[in-house]
């Protein structure tokens, strides 16, 4: 399978590439970006890598690379200010964004082609690229909540001092200010969360509180996150590229579930080959709904403002 990474000459989308290279799953990896040189040189570093990787084509070019990808990647834009939320940037890179979309489009991509976009605000770009890309809403999907369900359950199972690859919780909803986090649904090693010795009531706030942060927190310290949301952008393509239908919180124009519509936003999505599987209406507790539900007004409000601006697709 081919990924396009579009932005990949900098710090996202050379981290996902880097993870991508890692995984070994993918056979093919263009790394594109508006400063081809960066991407030329992010390319040539990871290639360097190969021989003790995975034999995998590792390339630098231009749009070209879009039109026989089975992914196309989007990490392209403008990095907040650790004080701004992602729903600031939103002008900044919008305007980037549907000048993507449209190289995309001018180049054309393949019927079965996933657009993934990672560029903040993640969810309301996703609906952009749904609303103008022209293709199924099941091949639009956004990274999503996806980076916030691994900070969230690194941060657990750090406080817990228990394996992180045995944690399990989720973070749905908006890649932002109104993330909910499920812990109606958390558990480790398969043991209910609040039944572990070293659980105690008062980290509800605490773990969440850091997890919502860890954006911001992570920008103050390095710039930007990296290597997790590599990691992150890794597990949905690996998903598509192997059909593996795994369950995973990212972002898609919703049809119902919870009772939300016509926004994109994190439910928990079984990922395949062709995007988009299915949704999971998994039971949680009701102000977890409401979380959600708040969530899907707070982008609504956003895309309207958005569409008056740069119009429908
Ligand atoms: C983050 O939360 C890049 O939005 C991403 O770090």
């Amino acid at each position: 399978m081919k990924v396009s990474i579009i932005g990949a000459g900098g710090l996202v989308g050379s981290s996902a590439a880097f993870a991508l290279q890692c995984g070994g799953v993918v056979r093919e990896i263009a790394l594109l970006d508006v400063n081809l040189e960066a991407a030329q040189g992010q390319a040539l570093d990871i290639l360097h890598g190969g021989p003790s990787t995975a034999d995998q084509i590792i390339v630098a070019g231009g749009y070209e690379h879009v039109a026989d990808s089975d992914v196309i990647c989007i990490t392209a834009g403008l990095r907040r200010k650790p004080d701004e939320s992602r729903l600031d940037l939103i002008n900044r890179n919008t305007d980037l964004f549907v000048s993507i979309l449209d190289e995309i489009k001018r180049v054309g991509v393949k019927q079965d082609a996933i657009v993934f976009v990672v560029s903040n605000p993640v969810d309301i770009l996703t609906y952009v690229a749904a609303d103008r890309m022209g293709l199924p809403n099941h091949q639009v999907i956004g990274l999503g909540t996806q980076l916030d369900t691994i900070r969230f359950r690194s941060l657990i199972a750090q406080q817990l001092q228990v394996p992180p690859t045995q944690m399990s919780a989720l973070i749905l909803g908006e890649h932002g200010e109104s993330m909910v986090p499920i812990w109606s649904s958390a558990t480790i090693g398969g043991l209910p969360l609040d039944k572990h010795p070293a659980w105690q009531p008062n980290l509800v706030n605490e773990l969440f509180t850091r997890t919502r942060g860890s954006g911001a927190e992570v920008i103050r310290k390095k710039g930007g996150a990296g290597f997790a949301v590599g990691i992150a952008i890794r597990d949905v393509i690996e998903s598509i590229a192997l059909d593996s239908q795994r369950i995973l919180p990212i972002s898609s124009i919703q049809q119902g579930a919870y009772g939300i519509r016509d926004v994109a936003l994190s439910v928990p999505t079984i990922v395949g080959r062709q995007g988009v599987v299915d949704r999971l209406e998994i039971e949680l507790w009701p102000k977890e709904v409401q979380g959600l539900r708040n969530s899907g007004n707070v982008l609504r409000q956003t895309v309207n403002t958005v569409l008056e601006r740069i119009g429908r697709g």
